[in-house]
């Protein structure tokens, strides 16, 4: 059979694979602590729900426009400007089905065949994927957790050539939870401008963050940035909305209608009555949004303790969103064969670092009961001494 040869080289998301063999053995009565999700493990708060019910009764059940309702995009905006200083209108934000669909969006928009993406490593494991689809090349810009995932600006610098046209940002950080500092971010911004790259900053995990840190935008360090950044969030980690597939992009006009185009003739507008559930959760869900990533971090605090204590493991600690990327050199397996045995022996779930870049890590999420990360945590501990 030919498929076409863009699909050639693209495999399916192995960490929704590995979640889906870990529930079908949960499903055979396997008793698995499912320690590699990557969506917070509470409801959507209630307001939401019953707005999207209201709406559905009330017969909110045809197209919107392509780009989403209005009232939604201005509330994105108002948020944009309130809480990251970015001067977004409501017609440079197009609500997408989820975050992801934005940065495809996004990337179909910008990369022209043989165009460069520049990518931090590890990273998201979608990024390559998406970039390869849309005929771009990734690639990595190698950082270290030695030095808290952090680059300097020198090294971005290197890897630009005449073929460069975007470089994703990704903070905090899917798999390492590591927050770009601000400092670095100018630096980052001064070497987009002196080489014309758009920046594509993932901020899909902007409220997951810890000990009183403050997220920044890139698009804020200045005006000029602001016009070369297109910014993605969305409702998924914040509001614990995952299944409902809502994310936004904000980007300079020409980007923005560009990608309502595309998105006009792929999936249309997102669900008409989760676009007023995602509505409701940007006008009264932040006292929701607080109390999860309390108990996140309170719940990094537990995992982090626990991990440290295990010979042969090295955790990085992270400052946001909820997995833990733990180094497993000692162990003298690679990433596959540890998660894989892992799971066989011990029934503990976690995603193989290679999936991200790093085949030397396993990413433990921490979207999880205290109780499932203890029992995870101590047969992690258990198992490692009989290998
Ligand atoms: C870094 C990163 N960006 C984007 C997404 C996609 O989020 P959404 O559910 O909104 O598509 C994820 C989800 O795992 C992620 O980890």
């Amino acid at each position: 059979m030919h498929l076409a040869k863009r699909v050639a080289n693209i495999s399916p998301s192995k960490t929704l694979a590995i979640e889906a063999k870990a529930k079908r053995l949960k499903a055979e009565g396997i008793d698995v602590i499912s320690l590699s999700a990557g969506e917070p493990d509470f409801d959507t708060p209630e307001p939401v729900k019953e707005s999207a019910i209201r709406s559905l009764r009330q017969g909110f059940t045809k197209y919107t426009p392509v780009s989403g309702i209005l009232e939604l995009r201005q509330a994105i905006s108002e948020k944009l400007a309130r809480e990251n200083k970015l001067a977004y209108d409501p017609d440079q934000i197009v609500v997408t089905c989820g975050a992801k669909h934005a940065i495809y969006n996004v990337l179909q928009v910008l990369v022209e065949a043989g165009d460069e993406v520049i990518i931090p490593s590890p990273y998201w494991l979608s990024y390559p994927e998406m970039v390869t689809l849309a005929g771009g090349v990734p690639i990595f810009l190698k950082t270290d957790s030695k030095d808290g995932y952090q680059f300097h600006a020198q090294a971005l610098e290197m890897l630009v050539t005449k073929k460069s046209k975007v470089l994703i940002l990704n903070s905090p950080s899917n798999p390492t939870g590591a927050v770009l500092s601000k400092e670095l971010l100018v630096e980052i911004a001064a070497v987009a401008k002196k080489h014309s790259l758009f920046v594509v900053s993932d901020e899909i995990y902007e409220q997951l963050i810890f000990d009183g840190l403050i997220h920044c935008s890139i698009g804020a360090i200045s005006s000029a940035t602001l016009e070369q950044t297109i910014t993605i969030g969305g409702a998924s980690k914040s509001y614990a909305m995952t299944g409902w597939r809502l994310g936004f992009l904000a980007a300079p006009k020409p980007v923005a209608a560009a990608c309502a185009a595309v998105q006009s003739h792929s999936t249309s507008n997102p669900t008409s009555f989760a676009q007023v559930g995602y509505l409701e959760a940007l006008r009264s869900g932040r006292a929701e949004v607080r109390k999860m990533r309390d108990a996140f971090q309170e719940r990094r605090d537990l995992i982090f303790g626990l991990v440290s204590d295990i010979a042969g493991l090295k955790a990085f600690k992270p400052a946001g969103a909820f997995y833990l990327f733990v180094d497993i050199t000692e162990t003298g397996l690679d990433s596959l064969t540890f998660s894989d045995r892992l799971l066989e022996e011990a029934k503990v779930a976690v995603v193989p670092g290679v999936c991200f870049g790093d085949d030397h890590a396993v990413r433990i999420s921490f979207a999880a009961s205290e109780d499932k990360i203890e029992t995870g945590i101590r047969r992690i501990r258990e198992w490692l001494k009989k290998i």
